[in-house]
């Protein structure tokens, strides 16, 4: 206990904690309670990764913060973000038992597991496997593709329908980005009206919306909440009983048609290890069916979201900016034209579209806290002691805006990542996926999508907020990821640019 106490008393300042609670509910105010209590205007209804970096003015770079009687300590800006996660990789890449997730995810799979020999083995499988079926080889290309050409017809007939008022993309782009992980992971695509699809997204997004934006939050602070009997808590077991039901279900099919000469996804690649490790006479594998059921939840929910509302922020900001827009359009007339199909090929001869994208991944950020880290041991670090258990929140949104690495972090400006001849360099503070071990597993996947999504989608149609309608917040809405707030577009078929200015 003596020991405790001295540790604590060298770590990062901060802000005061009060009784039981700590901070919670100054940075973490879930929008269940914000839209409640919470002040009513867009603009004052700040998200926790904005005060978190206010705070850093306050306190400095790393500060500490308390969740109940969880220590945080949060890490701004680039500097310190890369010496945590790039330089002391063996320290800071362990993931914390947080109660709402580890019911969940039990710590299995991927995303949450704890850092060690078992997630090694399970994170190197799924990346080579996913990497067999395509990545970086262009054979999920045509699948892609495949998923764009239904999306733009389903575009154009819904945007016909809507003229006026115009239309909500994140269902239609939600559904494309999906797609890709169902053919990866489970060789299958679906309609997004099909009702076996739709159960399981909004089974998903229920189950996340429950642990991140209700009280259930408040289970992290006091766990024995989980077990009542009524309300959201009750509904948490529901979702959780009945994305256990699904996920197996999928995993019964695929062994009882499983033939090992035509693995069809990574499902059969997974079930055919286990059965070689078995061979191999490893008994204490981490390779069981358990582990492959939360493998599957992890790459759904760490692979839909993000990529879709990635596209959603890219079209927004097209919106927001059509002298961007025109631009993105001209290169794309100029390299491709309106009828060819855009392959990966063609990313190197777009540099101003490439460059837009990332500046607006960059504005954006995704996942803006990342996934909360853990301390694995007790270290000195930057002059402060992090006692062991501590939860580690890389704030990568104040990387993306620190001005001691971008010029106007602010301003929305693409040609900050062109050099003179006008090719794209990447500056290393640009980590819209992360750094260090627990980088994005799907970094080269996400990519791949978000390149061939919006430049399909721009080449093909000009999208425009319905007339009179004020343009919408940037502010975005927090939840485990960062999402734009809902929009409506007018999309209009595109004419090819070079002949219409000729
Ligand atoms: C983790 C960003 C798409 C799979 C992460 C992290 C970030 C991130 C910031 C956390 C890094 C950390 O904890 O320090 C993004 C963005 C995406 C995207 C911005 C899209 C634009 C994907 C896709 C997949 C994926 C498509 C699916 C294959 C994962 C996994 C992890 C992860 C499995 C956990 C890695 C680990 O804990 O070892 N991602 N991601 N992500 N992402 Fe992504």
């Amino acid at each position: 206990v003596r020991q405790k106490r001295r540790d604590l008393a060298k770590i990062p300042p901060g802000p005061p904690p009060w009784p039981l609670v700590g901070n919670f509910g100054f940075f973490f105010v879930p929008s269940f309670i914000r839209r409640r209590f919470g002040p009513k205007s867009d603009s004052a209804d700040k998200n926790a990764m904005i005060a978190l970096t206010e705070k850093a003015e306050v306190y400095g770079n790393m500060f500490s913060i308390f969740v109940g009687s969880q220590l945080m300590v949060v890490l701004n800006g680039y500097e310190v973000v890369k010496d945590a996660l790039s330089n002391h990789p063996e320290v800071f890449s362990d993931r914390p038992d947080i109660p709402t997730v580890t019911i969940m995810t039990k710590r299995k799979g991927i995303v949450f597991a704890p850092y060690g020999p078992v997630w090694r083995k399970q994170r190197k499988f799924c990346h080579t496997t996913l990497r067999n079926f395509g990545l970086g080889k262009l054979s999920l290309e045509p699948c892609i593709q495949q998923g764009l050409a239904t999306l733009k017809t389903e575009l154009l007939q819904l945007s016909e329908k809507s003229a006026a008022t115009g239309l909500n993309l994140a269902p239609l782009i939600s559904n494309a980005v999906s797609n890709v992980i169902c053919s990866l992971i489970l060789g299958q695509r679906f309609h997004h009206e099909d009702p076996e699809f739709r159960n399981m997204l909004g089974l998903m997004d229920r189950g996340l919306e429950i642990c991140v934006n209700s009280p259930a939050v408040l289970i992290n602070i006091f766990p024995l909440l989980y077990y009542l009997p009524f309300g959201v808590f009750k509904e948490l077991r529901q979702v959780e009983e009945d994305i256990t039901a699904f996920l197996k279900r999928i995993i019964v099919k695929h062994r009882e048609t499983l033939d090992p000469d035509h693995p069809r996804d990574l499902v059969d690649m997974y079930l055919m290890e286990m059965v070689a490790k078995q061979a191999a006479g490893e008994e204490n594998s981490s390779f069981t069916e358990d582990y492959l059921f939360y493998i599957i939840g992890d790459l759904f929910i760490a692979g839909t979201d993000t990529t879709a509302n990635s596209v959603l922020w890219i079209l927004l900001y097209m919106v927001l900016h059509p002298d961007i827009q025109d631009k993105v359009q001209r290169e794309i007339d100029e390299v491709v034209g309106v009828q060819r199909i855009l392959s990966l090929t063609d990313k190197g001869s777009l540099p101003f579209t490439e460059a837009t994208i990332m500046e607006v991944q960059r504005l954006t950020v995704a996942v803006p806290l990342a996934i909360p880290h853990m301390a694995s041991e007790t270290t000195e670090f930057r002059g402060y002691t992090i006692p062991k258990g501590t939860v580690i929140v890389p704030n990568l949104w104040s990387v993306h805006r620190d001005p001691t690495v971008w010029d106007e972090p602010d301003s929305f400006n693409p040609a900050r990542f062109l050099d003179e001849e006008g090719k794209v360099f990447r500056k290393e503070c640009f980590i819209p996926f992360g750094i260090g071990r627990r980088v994005c597993m799907g970094e080269q996947l996400a990519k791949m999508e978000l390149f061939l999504t919006v430049t399909s989608l721009l080449q093909a149609f000009k999208f425009s907020l319905p007339e009179g309608t004020p343009p919408p917040t940037l502010n975005g809405r927090f939840g485990l990821t960062l999402a734009p707030c809902l929009y409506n577009v007018c999309s209009q078929k595109e004419s090819c640019h070079m002949c219409s200015h000729r």
